[in-house]
């Protein structure tokens, strides 16, 4: 015999109805899952290399990589929140984003400049990862995927700008 509660939830539920159907809620969220995996890592990442840089130029990335890891910060949140409106569990554990997050760690302190050039390649990785998931996004109608990823690789592009604009002084561009 179910109690009061139990009656109540099971007389209410239905299944989500959005107008996008489970195979494809399904597949939009195991993509969804990559991009949050990235975002997740490259914001540890950045946050890491906050703490730990050194060097003369220290200020200036400490202070930049605060910027850069609290909207990465900001931006998971909205993702895993995107996941859950499109009816999948969010992963939220180290174990689950590394198995399918392409953002690799190091085990040591990169140099200043190294730290610039992973962050680089870390930005490009969460953009790639996005616009791969742009053509599904299409095909399922999913506008809000699509709007949310598109300011996602508006920023990243952003960053990945700032960042290649330290190290390549030198160069054209
Ligand atoms: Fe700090």
């Amino acid at each position: 015999m179910p109690n009061k509660i139990e009656a109540d939830f099971s007389s209410t539920h239905h299944d989500i109805n959005i107008g996008i159907n489970e195979q494809d809620r399904k597949a939009l969220c195991k993509g969804l899952s990559k991009f949050l995996a990235d975002s997740y890592l490259l914001y540890l990442k950045t946050q890491n290399y906050h703490w730990n840089v050194t060097g003369k130029m220290f200020q200036a990335l400490h202070v930049l990589f605060e910027q850069q890891y609290k909207d990465l910060a900001e931006a998971v949140d909205e993702i895993a929140e995107r996941i859950r409106a499109l009816g999948e569990y969010a992963p939220g554990s180290f174990a689950s984003f590394s198995r399918v997050s392409s953002i690799k760690e190091e085990s040591s302190i990169p140099t200043a400049e190294e730290m610039i050039q992973n962050l680089v390649i870390g930005h490009e990785t969460v953009v790639s990862t996005a616009r791969g998931l742009m053509t599904l996004t299409e095909e399922c109608e999913d506008d809000v995927t699509a709007d949310m990823l598109t300011q996602r690789m508006q920023v990243h592009e952003k960053y990945a700008w700032m960042l290649r604009s330290m190290i390549s002084a030198n160069k054209s561009h």
